[in-house]
Protein backbone atom coordinates (compact mmCIF):
# COMPACT_ATOMS: atom_id res chain seq x y z
CA UNK A 1 0.00 0.00 0.00
CA UNK A 2 2.87 1.87 1.01
CA UNK A 3 4.87 1.60 -2.28
CA UNK A 4 1.85 2.39 -3.87
CA UNK A 5 1.16 5.78 -2.78
CA UNK A 6 4.92 6.39 -2.80
CA UNK A 7 4.58 5.63 -6.34
CA UNK A 8 1.46 7.75 -7.09
CA UNK A 9 3.05 10.33 -4.87
CA UNK A 10 6.58 10.25 -7.61
CA UNK A 11 4.46 10.00 -10.62
CA UNK A 12 2.89 13.19 -9.53
CA UNK A 13 5.24 14.92 -8.85
CA UNK A 14 7.14 13.83 -12.17
CA UNK A 15 4.28 15.01 -14.44
CA UNK A 16 4.15 18.25 -12.39
CA UNK A 17 7.34 19.07 -13.46
CA UNK A 18 6.73 17.77 -17.01
CA UNK A 19 3.77 20.18 -16.77
CA UNK A 20 5.74 23.23 -16.04
CA UNK A 21 7.93 22.24 -18.55
CA UNK A 22 4.84 22.53 -21.30
CA UNK A 23 3.19 25.11 -19.56
CA UNK A 24 6.08 27.70 -20.22
CA UNK A 25 7.50 26.66 -23.32
CA UNK A 26 4.25 26.39 -25.29
CA UNK A 27 1.62 29.63 -25.10
CA UNK A 28 -1.41 26.51 -24.66
CA UNK A 29 -4.07 28.70 -24.07
CA UNK A 30 -5.73 31.75 -25.51
CA UNK A 31 -7.57 34.97 -23.95
CA UNK A 32 -11.53 35.13 -24.19
CA UNK A 33 -12.71 37.35 -26.90
CA UNK A 34 -14.48 40.63 -26.06
CA UNK A 35 -17.75 40.23 -26.27
CA UNK A 36 -19.92 40.68 -29.83
CA UNK A 37 -22.40 43.18 -28.55
CA UNK A 38 -22.57 47.09 -28.57
CA UNK A 39 -22.84 47.43 -24.53
CA UNK A 40 -20.04 47.01 -22.41
CA UNK A 41 -20.61 44.42 -19.81
CA UNK A 42 -20.54 44.62 -15.98
CA UNK A 43 -20.55 41.31 -13.78
CA UNK A 44 -20.84 40.67 -10.34
CA UNK A 45 -21.01 37.15 -8.24
CA UNK A 46 -23.69 37.33 -5.91
CA UNK A 47 -24.90 34.93 -3.44
CA UNK A 48 -28.33 35.75 -1.72
CA UNK A 49 -30.08 34.00 1.50
CA UNK A 50 -33.10 32.50 0.48
CA UNK A 51 -35.82 30.54 2.48
CA UNK A 52 -34.22 27.22 3.59
CA UNK A 53 -35.15 24.30 2.49
CA UNK A 54 -34.49 20.69 2.22
CA UNK A 55 -35.52 19.62 -1.73
CA UNK A 56 -34.53 15.77 -0.14
CA UNK A 57 -33.97 14.06 2.97
CA UNK A 58 -30.86 12.29 1.07
CA UNK A 59 -28.18 12.41 3.17
CA UNK A 60 -24.03 12.40 2.64
CA UNK A 61 -22.59 9.24 3.76
CA UNK A 62 -19.00 11.24 4.39
CA UNK A 63 -20.59 13.87 6.68
CA UNK A 64 -23.91 12.84 7.45
CA UNK A 65 -25.26 16.27 6.36
CA UNK A 66 -28.65 16.46 4.32
CA UNK A 67 -27.44 16.33 0.67
CA UNK A 68 -30.00 18.76 -0.98
CA UNK A 69 -30.44 21.61 1.32
CA UNK A 70 -31.01 24.75 -0.25
CA UNK A 71 -29.88 27.95 1.86
CA UNK A 72 -28.59 30.03 -0.60
CA UNK A 73 -28.55 30.85 -4.07
CA UNK A 74 -25.74 31.67 -5.93
CA UNK A 75 -25.53 33.48 -9.47
CA UNK A 76 -23.39 35.52 -11.71
CA UNK A 77 -24.59 38.24 -13.37
CA UNK A 78 -23.63 39.42 -16.62
CA UNK A 79 -25.45 42.78 -17.59
CA UNK A 80 -25.31 46.16 -19.84
CA UNK A 81 -23.52 48.61 -18.16
CA UNK A 82 -23.37 52.56 -18.75
CA UNK A 83 -19.89 52.74 -19.48
CA UNK A 84 -18.49 53.76 -22.23
CA UNK A 85 -16.81 51.82 -24.57
CA UNK A 86 -13.23 51.10 -23.42
CA UNK A 87 -10.05 51.58 -24.93
CA UNK A 88 -8.60 48.28 -24.13
CA UNK A 89 -9.33 44.33 -22.15
CA UNK A 90 -11.15 46.42 -19.09
CA UNK A 91 -10.66 44.76 -15.49
CA UNK A 92 -12.23 41.26 -15.05
CA UNK A 93 -12.01 38.88 -12.74
CA UNK A 94 -10.64 35.34 -12.78
CA UNK A 95 -12.41 32.93 -15.24
CA UNK A 96 -11.62 30.25 -13.01
CA UNK A 97 -13.81 30.59 -9.64
CA UNK A 98 -11.66 31.19 -6.36
CA UNK A 99 -9.70 28.75 -4.83
CA UNK A 100 -8.50 26.65 -7.38
CA UNK A 101 -8.02 23.65 -5.39
CA UNK A 102 -12.32 23.47 -4.94
CA UNK A 103 -12.55 23.21 -8.12
CA UNK A 104 -9.52 21.13 -8.83
CA UNK A 105 -10.35 18.80 -5.74
CA UNK A 106 -13.60 18.65 -6.95
CA UNK A 107 -12.95 17.36 -10.81
CA UNK A 108 -10.49 14.89 -8.83
CA UNK A 109 -13.22 13.51 -6.93
CA UNK A 110 -15.43 13.52 -10.01
CA UNK A 111 -13.73 11.36 -11.97
CA UNK A 112 -13.14 9.00 -9.20
CA UNK A 113 -9.60 9.77 -7.35
CA UNK A 114 -9.88 10.41 -3.62
CA UNK A 115 -6.02 9.93 -2.97
CA UNK A 116 -5.23 13.94 -2.39
CA UNK A 117 -1.82 14.05 -3.62
CA UNK A 118 -3.49 12.85 -7.17
CA UNK A 119 -6.45 15.57 -6.33
CA UNK A 120 -3.63 18.87 -6.23
CA UNK A 121 -1.90 17.23 -9.84
CA UNK A 122 -5.69 17.89 -10.78
CA UNK A 123 -5.34 21.32 -9.37
CA UNK A 124 -2.10 21.80 -10.88
CA UNK A 125 -3.07 21.32 -14.19
CA UNK A 126 -6.21 23.28 -13.94
CA UNK A 127 -4.16 26.24 -12.84
CA UNK A 128 -1.65 25.42 -15.57
CA UNK A 129 -4.59 25.80 -18.16
CA UNK A 130 -6.80 28.52 -16.38
CA UNK A 131 -5.11 30.75 -14.27
CA UNK A 132 -4.35 33.06 -16.58
CA UNK A 133 -7.52 33.30 -18.36
CA UNK A 134 -9.85 36.59 -17.22
CA UNK A 135 -13.69 37.21 -18.17
CA UNK A 136 -13.70 40.44 -20.05
CA UNK A 137 -16.07 42.74 -18.43
CA UNK A 138 -16.27 45.41 -15.22
CA UNK A 139 -17.06 43.95 -12.08
CA UNK A 140 -19.62 45.68 -10.01
CA UNK A 141 -20.08 48.44 -13.12
CA UNK A 142 -23.10 50.57 -12.86
CA UNK A 143 -26.15 48.96 -15.09
CA UNK A 144 -27.15 50.39 -18.12
CA UNK A 145 -29.78 53.58 -17.45
CA UNK A 146 -31.40 54.87 -19.96
CA UNK A 147 -31.31 58.29 -17.51
CA UNK A 148 -27.74 60.28 -17.51
CA UNK A 149 -28.94 61.67 -14.43
CA UNK A 150 -28.67 57.83 -12.69
CA UNK A 151 -25.20 57.69 -13.85
CA UNK A 152 -23.79 61.04 -12.35
CA UNK A 153 -20.94 59.55 -10.90
CA UNK A 154 -19.86 57.78 -14.19
CA UNK A 155 -17.02 59.59 -14.43
CA UNK A 156 -16.10 57.90 -10.83
CA UNK A 157 -16.48 54.65 -12.03
CA UNK A 158 -14.52 55.04 -15.00
CA UNK A 159 -11.76 56.67 -13.31
CA UNK A 160 -12.15 54.41 -10.65
CA UNK A 161 -11.96 50.90 -13.23
CA UNK A 162 -8.57 52.60 -14.78
CA UNK A 163 -9.26 53.52 -18.22
CA UNK A 164 -6.58 56.02 -18.55
CA UNK A 165 -8.72 59.35 -16.87
CA UNK A 166 -9.64 59.72 -20.87
CA UNK A 167 -13.09 60.49 -19.09
CA UNK A 168 -13.74 62.76 -16.43
CA UNK A 169 -16.84 64.45 -14.31
CA UNK A 170 -20.14 65.20 -15.33
CA UNK A 171 -19.44 67.19 -18.23
CA UNK A 172 -18.99 64.44 -20.05
CA UNK A 173 -21.98 62.33 -19.44
CA UNK A 174 -23.85 63.13 -22.42
CA UNK A 175 -20.74 62.62 -24.58
CA UNK A 176 -19.84 59.25 -23.14
CA UNK A 177 -23.46 58.16 -23.86
CA UNK A 178 -23.80 59.01 -27.22
CA UNK A 179 -20.53 57.64 -27.69
CA UNK A 180 -22.13 54.26 -26.66
CA UNK A 181 -25.21 55.74 -28.10
CA UNK A 182 -27.21 54.76 -25.53
CA UNK A 183 -29.24 58.16 -25.79
CA UNK A 184 -30.50 57.19 -28.61
CA UNK A 185 -30.94 53.42 -27.19
CA UNK A 186 -29.74 51.59 -30.11
CA UNK A 187 -31.39 48.13 -28.74
CA UNK A 188 -33.54 49.13 -26.13
CA UNK A 189 -35.57 51.72 -28.44
CA UNK A 190 -37.71 53.68 -25.97
CA UNK A 191 -37.03 55.75 -23.21
CA UNK A 192 -39.14 53.57 -21.18
CA UNK A 193 -37.97 50.14 -21.79
CA UNK A 194 -36.21 47.85 -19.55
CA UNK A 195 -34.02 45.30 -19.23
CA UNK A 196 -35.18 41.70 -20.58
CA UNK A 197 -33.87 38.54 -18.69
CA UNK A 198 -32.12 35.58 -19.12
CA UNK A 199 -31.77 33.10 -16.41
CA UNK A 200 -28.98 30.34 -17.58
CA UNK A 201 -28.50 26.71 -16.14
CA UNK A 202 -25.58 25.35 -16.86
CA UNK A 203 -24.78 21.25 -17.78
CA UNK A 204 -23.50 18.08 -15.98
CA UNK A 205 -20.00 18.40 -14.60
CA UNK A 206 -19.98 22.35 -15.54
CA UNK A 207 -19.85 25.24 -13.56
CA UNK A 208 -21.88 28.99 -13.61
CA UNK A 209 -18.06 30.32 -15.16
CA UNK A 210 -17.88 27.88 -17.73
CA UNK A 211 -20.34 29.92 -20.22
CA UNK A 212 -18.51 33.31 -20.00
CA UNK A 213 -18.72 34.14 -23.91
CA UNK A 214 -22.10 33.05 -24.90
CA UNK A 215 -23.91 34.97 -21.78
CA UNK A 216 -21.29 38.08 -21.40
CA UNK A 217 -22.12 38.42 -25.61
CA UNK A 218 -25.88 37.98 -24.78
CA UNK A 219 -25.48 40.68 -21.91
CA UNK A 220 -23.66 42.99 -24.21
CA UNK A 221 -26.73 43.20 -27.02
CA UNK A 222 -28.86 44.57 -23.81
CA UNK A 223 -30.01 41.53 -21.13
CA UNK A 224 -29.42 40.53 -17.80
CA UNK A 225 -27.90 37.30 -17.57
CA UNK A 226 -28.10 35.37 -14.56
CA UNK A 227 -25.80 32.02 -15.07
CA UNK A 228 -26.93 29.69 -11.66
CA UNK A 229 -24.13 28.03 -9.28
CA UNK A 230 -26.30 24.70 -8.76
CA UNK A 231 -25.50 23.45 -5.72
CA UNK A 232 -27.73 20.22 -6.48
CA UNK A 233 -24.62 18.28 -6.72
CA UNK A 234 -23.90 17.89 -10.72
CA UNK A 235 -21.32 20.59 -10.51
CA UNK A 236 -17.32 20.06 -9.49
CA UNK A 237 -17.61 21.80 -6.17
CA UNK A 238 -18.98 24.66 -4.54
CA UNK A 239 -19.05 26.46 -0.98
CA UNK A 240 -22.26 27.64 0.33
CA UNK A 241 -21.63 30.79 2.25
CA UNK A 242 -24.51 30.96 5.31
CA UNK A 243 -25.17 34.26 6.50
CA UNK A 244 -23.83 33.54 9.72
CA UNK A 245 -20.07 33.09 8.53
CA UNK A 246 -20.61 29.33 8.34
CA UNK A 247 -19.17 27.74 5.03
CA UNK A 248 -19.99 24.30 3.84
CA UNK A 249 -18.73 22.53 0.07
CA UNK A 250 -20.97 21.11 -1.92
CA UNK A 251 -18.84 18.48 -4.30
CA UNK A 252 -20.28 16.64 -6.84
CA UNK A 253 -22.48 13.58 -5.93
CA UNK A 254 -22.82 9.69 -6.87
CA UNK A 255 -25.62 7.66 -6.19
CA UNK A 256 -22.76 5.64 -3.44
CA UNK A 257 -22.70 9.27 -2.20
CA UNK A 258 -25.65 9.16 -0.53
CA UNK A 259 -28.11 7.29 1.85
CA UNK A 260 -31.58 7.39 1.76
CA UNK A 261 -34.42 4.83 2.90
CA UNK A 262 -36.04 3.99 0.83
CA UNK A 263 -32.26 4.04 -1.37
CA UNK A 264 -32.41 6.49 -4.38
CA UNK A 265 -31.89 4.96 -7.81
CA UNK A 266 -30.06 6.80 -10.65
CA UNK A 267 -33.25 8.23 -12.48
CA UNK A 268 -34.62 9.57 -8.69
CA UNK A 269 -31.36 11.07 -8.42
CA UNK A 270 -31.81 12.65 -11.84
CA UNK A 271 -35.36 13.90 -10.30
CA UNK A 272 -34.31 15.33 -7.36
CA UNK A 273 -31.45 17.12 -9.04
CA UNK A 274 -34.02 18.59 -11.57
CA UNK A 275 -36.11 19.29 -8.75
CA UNK A 276 -33.35 21.35 -6.60
CA UNK A 277 -32.34 23.23 -10.13
CA UNK A 278 -36.15 24.49 -10.65
CA UNK A 279 -36.13 25.84 -7.27
CA UNK A 280 -33.26 27.73 -7.99
CA UNK A 281 -34.38 29.02 -10.97
CA UNK A 282 -37.30 30.09 -9.51
CA UNK A 283 -35.32 31.91 -6.39
CA UNK A 284 -33.42 33.54 -9.31
CA UNK A 285 -36.52 34.94 -10.91
CA UNK A 286 -37.45 36.42 -7.51
CA UNK A 287 -34.61 38.07 -6.95
CA UNK A 288 -34.58 39.98 -9.46
CA UNK A 289 -38.18 40.62 -8.95
CA UNK A 290 -36.69 41.80 -5.30
CA UNK A 291 -33.64 44.06 -7.09
CA UNK A 292 -36.23 45.16 -9.39
CA UNK A 293 -38.69 46.79 -6.87
CA UNK A 294 -35.36 47.90 -4.51
CA UNK A 295 -36.00 48.00 -0.97
CA UNK A 296 -34.06 50.01 1.54
CA UNK A 297 -35.48 48.19 4.10
CA UNK A 298 -34.01 44.85 2.99
CA UNK A 299 -31.33 45.22 0.99
CA UNK A 300 -29.62 42.57 -0.61
CA UNK A 301 -26.35 41.07 1.26
CA UNK A 302 -23.81 39.83 -0.69
CA UNK A 303 -22.75 36.66 1.11
CA UNK A 304 -20.26 35.80 -1.67
CA UNK A 305 -16.79 36.22 -0.04
CA UNK A 306 -14.70 40.13 -1.13
CA UNK A 307 -17.98 40.38 -3.72
CA UNK A 308 -18.90 43.74 -3.71
CA UNK A 309 -22.57 44.44 -4.67
CA UNK A 310 -23.01 48.79 -5.03
CA UNK A 311 -24.21 48.36 -8.70
CA UNK A 312 -27.23 46.53 -7.28
CA UNK A 313 -29.02 49.75 -6.44
CA UNK A 314 -29.12 50.46 -9.85
CA UNK A 315 -31.18 47.56 -10.49
CA UNK A 316 -34.45 49.57 -9.11
CA UNK A 317 -36.99 49.67 -11.55
CA UNK A 318 -34.66 48.29 -14.44
CA UNK A 319 -35.96 44.87 -15.03
CA UNK A 320 -38.94 43.80 -17.71
CA UNK A 321 -40.13 40.84 -14.91
CA UNK A 322 -42.98 40.15 -17.37
CA UNK A 323 -39.72 39.45 -20.11
CA UNK A 324 -37.75 36.00 -17.94
CA UNK A 325 -36.38 33.51 -20.41
CA UNK A 326 -35.00 30.60 -19.42
CA UNK A 327 -31.75 29.05 -21.11
CA UNK A 328 -29.50 25.90 -20.61
CA UNK A 329 -26.97 23.51 -21.91
CA UNK A 330 -26.99 19.98 -21.32
CA UNK A 331 -28.95 18.56 -18.35
CA UNK A 332 -29.43 22.16 -18.10
CA UNK A 333 -31.44 22.20 -20.69
CA UNK A 334 -33.46 19.40 -19.38
CA UNK A 335 -33.51 21.73 -15.81
CA UNK A 336 -34.66 24.91 -18.43
CA UNK A 337 -37.88 22.41 -19.88
CA UNK A 338 -38.86 21.21 -16.02
CA UNK A 339 -39.43 25.33 -15.31
CA UNK A 340 -41.47 25.03 -17.69
CA UNK A 341 -43.66 22.36 -16.66
CA UNK A 342 -46.55 24.65 -15.40
CA UNK A 343 -44.98 28.24 -16.78
CA UNK A 344 -45.59 30.93 -17.40
CA UNK A 345 -47.25 31.46 -13.89
CA UNK A 346 -47.13 34.00 -10.90
CA UNK A 347 -43.90 32.15 -9.75
CA UNK A 348 -42.51 31.63 -12.85
CA UNK A 349 -43.23 34.35 -15.47
CA UNK A 350 -41.26 32.92 -18.45
CA UNK A 351 -41.70 33.70 -22.07
CA UNK A 352 -39.85 31.18 -23.93
CA UNK A 353 -36.60 29.02 -23.57
CA UNK A 354 -33.39 28.61 -25.16
CA UNK A 355 -31.87 24.66 -25.02
CA UNK A 356 -28.59 23.76 -26.41
CA UNK A 357 -28.16 20.47 -26.85
CA UNK A 358 -30.80 18.86 -24.46
CA UNK A 359 -29.82 16.07 -22.04
CA UNK A 360 -29.65 12.69 -23.49
CA UNK A 361 -29.64 10.63 -20.23
CA UNK A 362 -31.20 13.61 -17.98
CA UNK A 363 -33.92 12.08 -17.23
CA UNK A 364 -37.37 12.24 -19.84
CA UNK A 365 -37.87 15.74 -20.98
CA UNK A 366 -40.93 17.87 -20.28
CA UNK A 367 -42.81 17.90 -23.08
CA UNK A 368 -45.60 20.34 -21.74
CA UNK A 369 -44.55 23.49 -23.55
CA UNK A 370 -46.56 26.21 -24.28
CA UNK A 371 -44.45 28.81 -24.57
CA UNK A 372 -42.03 29.44 -27.85
CA UNK A 373 -38.77 27.64 -27.62
CA UNK A 374 -35.38 27.79 -29.49
CA UNK A 375 -33.51 24.44 -29.28
CA UNK A 376 -29.53 24.06 -31.23
CA UNK A 377 -27.77 21.00 -31.10
CA UNK A 378 -24.32 20.90 -32.00
CA UNK A 379 -23.36 18.32 -35.39
CA UNK A 380 -22.01 15.94 -32.54
CA UNK A 381 -25.00 16.09 -30.62
CA UNK A 382 -27.73 15.63 -33.58
CA UNK A 383 -25.30 12.58 -35.16
CA UNK A 384 -24.85 10.78 -32.53
CA UNK A 385 -27.78 9.16 -31.77
CA UNK A 386 -29.92 7.42 -28.51
CA UNK A 387 -33.32 5.69 -27.90
CA UNK A 388 -34.32 8.03 -25.50
CA UNK A 389 -36.16 6.39 -22.29
CA UNK A 390 -38.46 4.19 -24.64
CA UNK A 391 -39.71 7.10 -26.33
CA UNK A 392 -37.82 6.79 -29.75
CA UNK A 393 -34.65 8.75 -30.87
CA UNK A 394 -33.44 11.64 -28.99
CA UNK A 395 -33.65 13.61 -32.48
CA UNK A 396 -37.11 13.07 -32.85
CA UNK A 397 -38.65 13.34 -29.41
CA UNK A 398 -37.20 16.99 -29.46
CA UNK A 399 -38.25 17.74 -32.63
CA UNK A 400 -41.87 16.26 -31.41
CA UNK A 401 -41.59 18.86 -27.84
CA UNK A 402 -40.31 21.55 -30.51
CA UNK A 403 -42.99 21.37 -32.70
CA UNK A 404 -45.60 21.06 -30.03
CA UNK A 405 -44.40 24.27 -28.67
CA UNK A 406 -46.62 27.33 -30.04
CA UNK A 407 -43.52 28.64 -31.65
CA UNK A 408 -40.63 26.86 -31.74
CA UNK A 409 -37.34 26.44 -33.58
CA UNK A 410 -35.14 23.32 -33.94
CA UNK A 411 -31.72 23.52 -35.85
CA UNK A 412 -28.28 21.58 -36.18
CA UNK A 413 -24.77 23.98 -36.03
CA UNK A 414 -22.58 22.01 -38.37
CA UNK A 415 -19.01 21.19 -37.45
CA UNK A 416 -19.83 21.86 -33.64
CA UNK A 417 -19.52 19.76 -31.07
CA UNK A 418 -21.04 19.36 -27.49
CA UNK A 419 -18.35 21.57 -25.69
CA UNK A 420 -18.83 24.33 -28.44
CA UNK A 421 -21.11 26.46 -26.18
CA UNK A 422 -18.67 27.16 -23.40
CA UNK A 423 -15.56 28.49 -22.94
CA UNK A 424 -13.34 25.66 -23.75
CA UNK A 425 -12.51 25.65 -27.37
CA UNK A 426 -11.78 29.90 -26.51
CA UNK A 427 -9.34 28.84 -23.78
CA UNK A 428 -7.61 25.56 -25.21
CA UNK A 429 -8.63 25.78 -29.10
CA UNK A 430 -6.43 22.96 -30.27
CA UNK A 431 -7.17 20.43 -27.05
CA UNK A 432 -10.86 20.94 -28.08
CA UNK A 433 -10.44 20.29 -31.77
CA UNK A 434 -8.19 17.01 -30.51
CA UNK A 435 -10.79 16.04 -28.33
CA UNK A 436 -14.34 16.70 -30.02
CA UNK A 437 -13.35 16.25 -33.68
CA UNK A 438 -14.90 19.92 -34.37
CA UNK A 439 -14.50 20.74 -38.44
CA UNK A 440 -16.13 24.07 -37.66
CA UNK A 441 -13.68 27.00 -36.09
CA UNK A 442 -14.77 27.47 -32.32
CA UNK A 443 -15.00 31.37 -32.29
CA UNK A 444 -17.04 30.75 -35.26
CA UNK A 445 -19.66 28.31 -33.44
CA UNK A 446 -19.88 30.71 -30.55
CA UNK A 447 -20.94 33.45 -32.96
CA UNK A 448 -23.24 31.61 -34.62
CA UNK A 449 -25.03 30.55 -31.28
CA UNK A 450 -24.40 34.00 -29.58
CA UNK A 451 -26.51 36.03 -32.82
CA UNK A 452 -29.00 33.07 -33.02
CA UNK A 453 -29.74 33.35 -29.99
CA UNK A 454 -30.09 37.41 -29.51
CA UNK A 455 -32.42 36.55 -32.66
CA UNK A 456 -34.43 34.67 -30.64
CA UNK A 457 -34.77 37.05 -27.47
CA UNK A 458 -35.20 40.07 -29.61
CA UNK A 459 -38.36 38.04 -31.20
CA UNK A 460 -39.72 37.65 -27.65
CA UNK A 461 -39.58 40.87 -27.30
CA UNK A 462 -41.14 42.27 -30.61
CA UNK A 463 -41.66 39.65 -32.83
CA UNK A 464 -39.50 40.13 -35.04
CA UNK A 465 -38.16 37.02 -37.06
CA UNK A 466 -34.28 38.17 -37.98
CA UNK A 467 -31.10 35.71 -39.58
CA UNK A 468 -32.03 31.90 -39.17
CA UNK A 469 -35.39 32.40 -38.01
CA UNK A 470 -36.66 33.57 -41.60
CA UNK A 471 -35.53 30.35 -42.72
CA UNK A 472 -37.05 27.35 -43.90
CA UNK A 473 -36.66 23.29 -42.77
CA UNK A 474 -33.81 22.39 -44.69
CA UNK A 475 -33.72 18.66 -42.89
CA UNK A 476 -37.05 17.61 -41.38
CA UNK A 477 -35.71 14.13 -40.73
CA UNK A 478 -31.78 15.38 -39.55
CA UNK A 479 -29.49 11.93 -39.62
CA UNK A 480 -32.60 10.03 -39.05
CA UNK A 481 -33.62 10.72 -42.72
CA UNK A 482 -32.18 10.76 -46.37
CA UNK A 483 -28.39 11.94 -46.89
CA UNK A 484 -29.73 14.04 -49.86
CA UNK A 485 -32.90 15.39 -48.22
CA UNK A 486 -30.31 17.13 -45.33
CA UNK A 487 -30.08 20.67 -46.97
CA UNK A 488 -28.02 23.43 -45.25
CA UNK A 489 -28.53 27.14 -44.76
CA UNK A 490 -25.80 29.65 -44.45
CA UNK A 491 -25.68 31.39 -40.54
CA UNK A 492 -24.37 34.87 -40.18
CA UNK A 493 -21.07 34.05 -39.90
CA UNK A 494 -20.64 31.35 -42.65
CA UNK A 495 -21.26 28.15 -40.65
CA UNK A 496 -23.53 25.94 -42.12
CA UNK A 497 -26.78 24.65 -40.41
CA UNK A 498 -29.41 22.67 -40.82
CA UNK A 499 -33.40 23.55 -39.98
CA UNK A 500 -35.59 20.93 -38.23
CA UNK A 501 -38.33 22.56 -37.21
CA UNK A 502 -39.58 26.31 -38.01
CA UNK A 503 -43.00 27.52 -36.36
CA UNK A 504 -46.21 26.81 -38.19
CA UNK A 505 -47.60 29.94 -39.89
C1 LIG B 1 -41.45 44.04 -21.19
O1 LIG B 1 -41.41 42.92 -22.03
C2 LIG B 1 -42.60 42.69 -22.74
C3 LIG B 1 -42.44 41.37 -23.47
O2 LIG B 1 -41.27 41.35 -24.24
C4 LIG B 1 -42.83 43.87 -23.68
O3 LIG B 1 -44.04 43.68 -24.40
C5 LIG B 1 -42.91 45.16 -22.88
O4 LIG B 1 -43.00 46.27 -23.74
C6 LIG B 1 -41.67 45.30 -22.01
N1 LIG B 1 -41.85 46.44 -21.12
C7 LIG B 1 -40.91 47.36 -20.90
C8 LIG B 1 -41.27 48.46 -19.98
O5 LIG B 1 -39.81 47.31 -21.40
C1 LIG C 1 -48.42 17.21 -29.34
O1 LIG C 1 -49.69 17.79 -29.27
C2 LIG C 1 -50.75 16.92 -29.63
C3 LIG C 1 -52.03 17.71 -29.66
O2 LIG C 1 -52.10 18.62 -28.62
C4 LIG C 1 -50.79 15.76 -28.66
O3 LIG C 1 -51.82 14.85 -29.04
C5 LIG C 1 -49.46 15.04 -28.69
O4 LIG C 1 -49.44 14.03 -27.72
C6 LIG C 1 -48.34 16.01 -28.41
N1 LIG C 1 -47.10 15.34 -28.58
C7 LIG C 1 -46.13 15.44 -27.73
C8 LIG C 1 -44.88 14.71 -28.05
O5 LIG C 1 -46.22 16.11 -26.72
Amino acid sequence: MLGLSRKAVLYGSASIIFLILVVSLTPITSPLPLYTGPYEVGILDLETEVKRRTIHPATLKETGNKAFELETLAITIYYPSALPSLRSQPWARPWLPQPVSLIGTGYARLIGIKFAPLQSVVTFFLWALGSKTVIPGVVDAPVLSVNPDDVEDLGEVVNKVGMGGKVKGQNNIQEVLELRDVSNGPRLGQETEKLPLVVFTHGMAGMSQSYSHYLGSIASHGYMVAAVEHRDGSGPGTIVHSANGDERYVWHMNLEDLESNPPLSSEDLKTVQLNFREAEIQETISLFSRLNKGSSEHPIINLKPKSPESALSGFKDRLNMSAVTVAGHSYGATGALQALKNAPNKDMPINGAIMLDPGKGSGPLNDKIELPTLVMQSGGWTEKQVEFYGQGWHFDVVKKLVANTSIGWFMTLKGSAHPSCTDAPLIVPWIMRLATKTTLNGRVALREYIDTSVNFLEFLRDGSKKGLLREEVSSPAGPLGDAEKRGEVKGPHGAEWEIHVVPKE
